[in-house]
């Protein structure tokens, strides 16, 4: 008997329930109820047990998302986001079955293997109606809002809708002599940040979040650390910090008169303190340690405020993924995402480089809106998302078409 057989067999002895009853119950054969406690049948069967019994897996926060979203998107937030190419390598299974649990298509045992590799345990716990009646709506569907427009942001911002956004996620530019920027005073900073930030609170929607990911920059010696900057313009605008995140890491450039810096800040920004997303169950920290401690919240830690995440390393140490020199990981992107928003919204990022924020709004069923001005990264982003597409759809390799700014601003406001 296997884990996730074990455990259907342990809802049907609780509910005190014969195969016969089970299947009636769930509109399925006993035999199949007799394979699924054997740890064999499909993921299809295993849904209808656990809705006609009201459980559901323990891990499995999210109602609105089936099994198979629910292993994509554990699989996005993973802290070295595993790519299908891993997981298969972890399982023992092929890319193209893996593929097909994430789309609730094939078999159970491929589905534990899933969850087992990402470090999920197969338990399954009573789902509170709450949940149970977010399961049964119609399933909120995978947003296909997917648009990549090259150009300024200053000036494309304007022509989206008002409203229209439940997330902005980015990286600004820092000001660090990055090769795709112009050097600024700080106070030509200061003017930038302003300019740009304007146009977030008309763009949000009522419970919408904003995360700048910020770091310094050098004017001269002087060091300015970017939240300094961006903490008076956004309480301006009417934003309130739920909190800064720090974001550690190993690696990067060491200095003579600092010390090296490891970190980066996440600031999290909201404009109505009693109402927005917090989606916590949905990001807890589920490492071995954590489940394994009888003192602990049995659903997973709070991450707390300090996020070790490894960066996409430059130089030697680079990996085929390295594509823009400031790349914001994966996992970053996803963990935020699942924090502010649901399947279904929109997500924003008005500095998008090589498109991290939408490798992940992609992969968790949510819509992206990418901007930037650079070609060489659009094509970058272009490529990744390609990749992506083709990964959850071989059928549908979609080629993002890139907009242009002079597209948007003849379709005025949209
Ligand atoms: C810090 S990088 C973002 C990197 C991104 N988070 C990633 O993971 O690849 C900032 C990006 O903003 C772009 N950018 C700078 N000013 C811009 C503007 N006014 N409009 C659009 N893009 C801009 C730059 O070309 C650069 O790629």
């Amino acid at each position: 008997m296997t884990a996730i057989g074990a455990a259907i067999g342990a809802i049907r002895t609780e509910l005190g329930h014969s195969q016969e009853d089970l299947a009636t119950l769930s509109g399925l054969s006993p035999n199949t109820i007799a394979g699924l406690e054997r740890g064999r049948g499909t993921i299809t069967s295993l849904d209808k047990v656990l809705r006609a019994t009201g459980y559901r897996l323990k891990h499995h926060y999210d109602a609105a998302m089936s099994l198979g979203q629910h292993v994509a998107t554990r699989r996005a937030m993973s802290q070295e986001k595993v790519s299908l190419q891993t997981l298969a390598q972890l399982t023992g299974k092929s890319k193209p079955t893996l593929m097909n649990v994430e789309k609730d298509r094939g078999r159970i045992e491929s589905l534990a293997s899933a969850l087992t590799a990402l470090g999920q345990p197969i338990a399954f716990v009573k789902a509170a109606p709450e949940w149970l009646a977010e399961a049964e709506a119609p399933v909120k569907p995978r947003s296909s809002i997917r648009r990549v427009i090259e150009g300024d942001c200053l000036s494309i911002m304007e022509t989206l809708d008002p409203g229209s956004i439940d997330l902005v996620l980015t990286s600004p530019p820092y000001n660090a002599g990055k090769e795709y920027e112009k050097r600024l005073t700080r106070q030509g900073y200061e003017d930038f940040a302003r300019e740009w930030t304007c146009h977030l609170p008309g763009l949000l929607s009522d419970k919408g979040a904003v995360w700048l990911n910020l770091g310094y920059m050098l004017d001269g010696r002087k060091l300015h650390p970017l939240e300094y900057i961006y903490h008076p313009i956004m309480e301006e605008l009417g934003f309130h910090l739920v909190q800064p995140i720090t974001w550690s890491f190993r690696g990067g450039m060491t200095y003579r008169r600092r010390f090296a810096h490891r970190t980066e800040r996440l600031l999290w920004w909201v404009r109505d303190l009693d109402n927005y997303e917090f989606r916590l169950d949905h990001v807890r920290d589920l490492c071995e340690r954590v489940t394994a401690d009888k003192r602990s919240n049995p659903l997973g830690n709070n991450p707390t405020d300090l996020w070790p995440v490894k960066r996409v390393a430059g130089g030697p140490a680079a990996g085929p993924d390295k594509v823009h020199p400031c790349q914001m990981p994966v996992p970053i992107a996803s963990r935020i995402i699942e924090t502010s928003t649901r399947v279904g919204a929109t997500v924003l990022d008005p500095f998008a480089g090589s498109g991290t924020t939408a490798v992940a709004a992609h992969e968790m069923g949510r819509g992206y809106i990418m901007i930037e001005q650079e070609k060489r990264y659009i094509r970058k982003m272009k490529d990744r998302l390609a990749k992506i597409e083709a990964q959850h759809d071989p059928s549908m390799a979609i080629n993002t078409p890139v907009e242009k700014e002079t597209d948007c601003a003849d379709q005025g406001t949209r």
